[in-house]
């Protein structure tokens, strides 16, 4: 039986930080055993959002590669690849913008919010609103079925879906499959600081190779609740960051269940809880770090890694377009 195929990919705009964690990468972990996973490094579409700063998206591409292998990704069962060097994609992306409407892509509701957040008030650039074209092209030339993303990026898969069938439609035959998405129960994971999203721009990360030191000044800087002011008072769980993240990395959960009750019944100090997530965010990150400062020693190996990669990624996905293309009934050569 042939394996069903994942695809997901990261911007490399800086080092992964747990919340990538949470969110995508221990569900890639888990899958690269079970299916065929093509991991990209999308450095295009970091431009779409950082053209003033190519330096810093060129530096990530193997940042964001030494995080994959050190969080324990196996190149021998998952494809590390790199965007900018897969020409399928870009001609994918050129194909299906004309099945696609501007106003489609300026109603995404990731892509609203997102311009919000930049700020880029009427100078969106066009590769910005334009990426979500670009995105199915990275699904879809790797005929994914899975995608294991946060749940910030469902709307994306969605819009992905809508133009495999307008191609498909195109086509009169299902050339290209939807995709689903797969996105961790937990929801998104804030910033240390009660944000809801986690991201190293805003200062709230906990990076992946983050010292103990930066675990441990993380931690101590979390917000809590602050109306549990003497340890004797109730304590609110809900809000409380450190519960929020004692839900995403604590495995011991009838012990945090019973952590909880306490808290919310009053006699637990802010110190104690602390203290176990920074146990539980030590012990999670230690071995990463190890493996990441190791690899950084052989950078010559991560080079090949996505230099093999890449060359599989090149020949599947330029074997999707030409599919596409033909069912579409255009011209080939
Ligand atoms: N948009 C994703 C992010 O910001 C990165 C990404 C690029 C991606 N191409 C993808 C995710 C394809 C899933 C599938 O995190």
């Amino acid at each position: 039986m042939t394996k069903a195929i994942i695809l997901t990919g990261d911007r490399t705009t800086g080092p992964l930080h747990i919340g990538h964690y949470a969110g995508s990468l221990a569900n890639r972990l888990k899958l690269q055993d079970s299916h065929e996973q093509f991991l990209l490094l999308a450095d295009m579409q970091a431009l779409t959002d950082n053209a003033g700063d190519p330096a810093k998206v060129r530096r990530s591409v193997i940042e964001v590669a030494l995080d994959y292998l050190a969080v324990g990704i196996d190149p021998a069962k998952s494809t590390i690849c790199l965007q900018s060097h897969l020409p399928a994609l870009a001609e994918l992306t050129l194909l299906y913008l004309n099945f696609v409407s501007v106003a489609r892509l300026e109603r995404n509701p990731t892509i609203r919010q997102e311009i919000r957040a930049r700020g880029f008030g009427h100078a969106i650039p066009a590769g910005f609103l334009c990426y979500p074209a670009a995105q199915a092209a990275d699904i879809t030339a790797f005929k994914a079925t899975i995608v294991p993303v946060g749940e910030d990026q469902a709307p994306l898969i969605e819009q992905s879906n809508e133009i495999v069938r307008r191609i498909n439609a195109g086509a009169g035959k299902a050339i290209l499959p939807e995709a689903q998405a797969v996105i961790p129960s937990s929801g998104r994971l804030p910033g240390v600081d009660g944000k809801a999203k986690m991201s190293k721009s805003a200062g709230n990360a906990i990076a992946l190779s983050a010292s103990p030191e930066a675990i441990a000044a993380a931690v101590k800087a979390m917000f809590t609740d602050p109306g549990h002011l003497r340890v004797e008072d109730p304590g609110k769980v809900e809000g409380n960051v450190v519960f929020t993240f004692l839900d995403a990395f604590d495995e011991d959960r009838a012990g945090l269940e019973e952590l909880k009750a306490h808290y919310r019944r009053g006699g637990l100090g802010d110190a104690t809880i602390k203290r176990r997530l920074d146990a539980i965010l030590q012990a999670l990150i230690a071995p990463i770090r190890q493996k990441r400062a190791q690899l950084a020693q052989d950078l010559g190996y991560v080079l090949d890694v996505i230099r093999q990669g890449t060359q599989k990624a090149r020949e599947r996905t330029e074997a999707t377009k030409q599919e596409v293309m033909a069912g579409l009934g255009l011209f080939t050569l």
